[in-house]
């Protein structure tokens, strides 16, 4: 859990990721903001592209842009849509890429108003298949 000025900032950071979100096709903006080990801010949006499949989620746009300045480790990240009236959680392929990072990180679930539910990635995909599982013994036979 991130100091509370820090959440307060990934909170503001997230809902204005929110209004660069290019969803012409879903007309549905989300803004994440992710908090860096060094306390930066790194945000993203979802953009979306006239071939559906290729559209990328603001949570994993937001990954994509830390990794490529430079972050790898994460402490917090702030997910927010339009709806006013539920707490709305990343989907299932942005969880599986947030984890690649590791577990124990806080999300905070934000709605339009600033509102927020705080949970953790280990919260939302348990049992996640990681890093970790690819670390076996070499095949027999092998040089
Ligand atoms: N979307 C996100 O950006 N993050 C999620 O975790 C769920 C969905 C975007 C993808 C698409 O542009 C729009 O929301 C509707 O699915």
């Amino acid at each position: 859990m991130a100091d509370q000025t820090k959440v307060k900032e990934l909170i503001a950071k997230c809902l204005q990721a929110r209004d660069m979100a290019y969803c012409p096709y879903s007309r549905f903006p989300v803004g994440a903001a992710l908090l860096t080990a060094d306390g930066s801010v790194v945000t993203g949006c979802n953009v979306e592209n006239a071939s559906y499949g290729l559209t990328l989620c603001a949570e994993r746009t937001a990954v994509q842009r830390a990794v490529a300045e430079g972050h790898r480790r994460f402490t917090a990240i702030a997910v927010t849509c339009d709806i006013k009236d539920r707490f709305v959680g990343p989907c299932g392929a942005c969880r599986q890429v947030l984890m690649e990072f590791g577990s124990e990180w806080a999300v905070y679930l934000t709605r339009p108003d600033g509102s927020y539910k705080e949970t953790s990635l280990g919260e939302l995909l348990p049992l996640a298949f990681c890093q970790a599982h690819l670390e076996k013994e070499p095949m027999a036979g092998s040089p």
